[in-house]
């Protein structure tokens, strides 16, 4: 007779108990554990599924089909699910669909496009057996010397939760793949910004900026999480019961199964030093709430162990193992769902339509002296700098170049344009000519005469400067966020020639680009583009495409300024609005929210539907925004709110809202944007989420700055703890 696990009429609540039921210790442990199919041999890893263990990443290819046949011959025959790093887009498979970072994503604001992306990832790795994807990553990019700053949808707690609802979505919408939030809680928040360090935050400040984001991944159902590397205040995450437990599962609800980061466990006592062994670690982990432990080889053993001889309550296993197992039957793992891959979708050209599409939404048009758009009179461009034809800057981290098996000289399979080939590209009518004129990093390796003679032989001049693999991604923090090598000496001499000079920035994150800004007549920041960042940038140059990225994390003036993200709080001596550092201006170079188009759009008529208020409403703030421009376009339209006066101190400013909004040339439109009262929320000192009775400030603009800004001001007669976290 079919056992009940196997009937897919019956519930998902009985299927998992009846599984469970017929589990041994062994069985269910296996369940909890994960190895990389790179850390292990191939017959290591054989032995593991036939011990049926839970999961596997980083499987490629053939492998994945293997250990998949391996583990439907074990007793059970329950399903391994496989896990991989397909973080913007299945980027670790060579001939995939090569979406921009998400930091690049980002600056699209585009929900819509965002979901697209997150679809077709799980499309293009399903095809590959690999039903995991571990991502989005929803860290708070604060301290741009994180390596990791890339990985993230910039420094805003409100807009990385939007955009984190979308790719989540997104990922699962077809039941193709679930998604893994990642890296729960506070990771990119480190001293120092060392990478897995301890985040020296209050647990009042996570419930403020790091908490929500994960809420809205719990709100959009995200299957899975990751507990990252660090600690918090000396307790490390994986060590952290009260954020995974209490609140996670208890306080948000969270109904699906948590993973460690690699080698956490192990980590408890070979890194952090707070448990004396591996069984000692393990033990603390499980009853910490982790439900999978990611590659901390002996974890496996000694929680059977500890199972048997009753060290460790079955309750915490049984908890886990129900979650993992209703993960593999939501997905339909064992209902076939090999049936219902698209096959062939693989880099396919309604995939790619819809990269091009994102992809031109995403650079950030940071200065233009008029110069912008080109056009088609230069006959004769300069392409000159190290990140013209560099895909390997231009992808950035956690592709089949870098991680986690790097293959460094990988033959790219997918399609794929370098700013060059884009500019060759677009620019068919006009001789466009290359020289690299210096490297990245190193100062001496460089031909800054021959890419002056070639500027001084040439109408324009784009110069594609930036930074390199070296210097980001992951364990690539960074003390200096200087352009670095000759990249600067070349610019500078470029410019001297009197040619026009449109700067094109590939780079992973904010650097200090103040002498770029001086040095140039355009300025486009692209971050890391994808495989058609070289298009969308040319096109951009050229007038086929307007400039509508807005950027979604602020730009220093000067490493020793960060933080410089904009929703700070007010109180500074050299208060943020009239003072500053004795040496260094208060404020960003370029801030949250800025970006420019070849429109101009004004803004006027701010109106709120309500202005006497309780935290049951739903309010309506409008604004008329005109194009100026020639040309159709979308403006993205950002609401922010200040609490004037709170229990504790609050920022200047916090996003709450924004819209991208499409104006034909000339038009004027009325953008609304709704306001639930209850998003006026602080966290008290009690750390309950609470909307505290007296007057806010709205802001409604085309950026952060005050400068771009309408204001109008409510009163919330009422004070309110809220149900629900945040
Ligand atoms: C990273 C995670 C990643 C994991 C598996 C870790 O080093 O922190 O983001 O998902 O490796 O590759």
């Amino acid at each position: 007779m079919t056992p009940n696990y196997k009937n897919p009429e019956l519930s998902i609540k009985e299927r998992v108990e009846d599984l469970l039921s017929r589990m041994t210790v062994e069985e269910k442990v296996a369940q909890m554990t994960q190895v990389s199919v790179n850390m292990v041999s191939a017959d290591e890893a054989d032995v593991y599924a036939e011990k049926g263990i839970g999961s596997f990443l980083h499987s490629l290819g053939d492998t994945t089909r293997r250990l998949k046949q391996i583990a439907s011959n074990t007793r059970l025959g329950i399903p391994l699910i496989f896990g991989i790093d397909a973080i913007h887009g299945h980027s670790l498979h060579n001939g995939c669909t090569m979406y921009p970072s998400q930091l690049g994503v980002s600056c699209s604001w585009d929900e819509e496009k965002i979901h697209e992306m997150g679809k077709i990832t799980a499309r293009e790795a399903a095809e590959e057996g690999l039903h995991w994807l571990f991502s989005p990553v929803l860290c708070v990019g604060r301290d741009l010397r994180w390596g990791r700053i890339d990985e993230t949808f910039g420094e805003d707690p409100y807009l990385i939760g939007e955009l984190g609802y979308s790719i989540i979505r997104g990922y699962q919408s077809e039941n193709l793949a679930a998604a893994c939030a990642k890296h729960y809680l506070g990771y990119g928040e480190s001293v120092g910004a060392r990478d897995s360090y301890d985040s020296q935050i209050s647990d009042r400040k996570i419930r403020e900026c790091f908490l929500p984001p994960f809420k809205r991944a719990v709100e959009a159902e995200s299957m899975t999480f990751m507990v990252g590397y660090e600690s918090i205040d000396g307790l490390p995450m994986s060590a952290n019961r009260k954020f995974l437990r209490d609140v996670l599962k208890d306080e948000l609800g969270f109904a699906g199964f948590s993973v460690t980061d690699w080698c956490n466990i192990e980590g408890l006592h070979a890194r952090q030093f707070v448990a004396n062994d591996l069984r000692d670690a393990s033990k603390i982990a499980v009853e910490a709430g982790n439900d999978m432990s990611m590659n901390s080889l002996g974890f496996m053993e000694h929680v059977i162990d500890m199972a048997k001889s009753g060290e460790l309550d079955m309750k915490y296993i049984d908890d886990s193992v129900r979650r993992i197992l209703a993960v593999k039957f939501k997905l339909g793992l064992f209902d076939g769902i090999e049936q219902r891959i698209p096959h062939g979708c693989t880099a396919c050209e309604e995939h790619i339509t819809a990269c091009k599409a994102l992809t031109d939404e995403c650079p950030v048009l940071l200065e233009n002296n008029g110069i912008l758009p080109l056009g088609s009179k230069y006959k004769k461009i300069a392409v000159i700098g190290p990140n013209a034809d560099n895909v390997k800057a231009q992808y950035g981290d956690w592709t089949y170049f870098s991680h986690p098996d790097a293959n460094p000289n990988a033959v790219p399979k997918e399609e794929l344009y370098t700013m060059l080939r884009g500019m060759k590209t677009v620019f068919s009518d006009a001789e466009v000519r290359y020289t690299r004129g210096c490297d990245v990093m190193d100062p001496t390796d460089q031909n800054i005469k021959e890419a002056v003679a070639l500027a001084n032989d040439s109408d324009v001049v784009v110069a594609v400067l930036g930074d390199c693999l070296d210097q980001n991604g992951e364990s690539k923090d960074r003390c200096n966020l200087e352009i670095t090598g000759a990249q600067l000496d070349l610019l500078k001499q470029l410019k001297a020639t009197g040619k026009p000079v449109v700067v094109i920035l590939v780079n992973g994150k904010p650097l200090c680009i103040g002498e770029v800004r001086d040095n140039c007549d355009a300025l486009l920041e692209t971050f890391n583009s994808g495989a058609y960042g070289g298009l969308s940038a040319a096109k951009i140059l050229r007038g086929d495409c307007n400039p509508e990225g807005k950027l979604t994390i602020s730009f220093p003036r000067n490493a020793g300024q960060i933080p410089v993200y904009y929703n700070q709080y007010a109180g500074w001596h050299s208060n943020p609005k009239t003072g500053g550092y004795c040496d260094c201006p208060p404020d960003a170079l370029y801030p949250f929210g800025y970006g420019l188009s070849y429109n101009n759009y004004t803004y006027a008529n701010m109106q709120v539907s309500k202005t006497s208020v309780t935290p049951d409403d739903t309010i309506e703030v409008s604004v008329d925004i005109t194009n100026n421009g020639g040309r159709d376009g979308n403006e993205i339209v950002q609401l922010y709110v200040n609490d004037k006066v709170s229990s504790v101190c609050t920022p200047v400013k916090q996003l709450r809202g924004f819209q991208r909004a499409f104006i034909k040339a000339g038009q004027t439109i009325t953008v609304t944007i709704p306001l639930s009262v209850s998003d006026l929320w602080i966290v008290n000192r009690e750390e309950e989420y609470i909307v505290e009775a007296g007057e806010f400030e709205l802001m409604i603009g085309k950026s952060s700055l005050d400068r771009d800004l309408l204001t109008q001001t409510i009163r919330c007669t009422e004070t309110r703890r809220l149900s629900s976290s945040c």
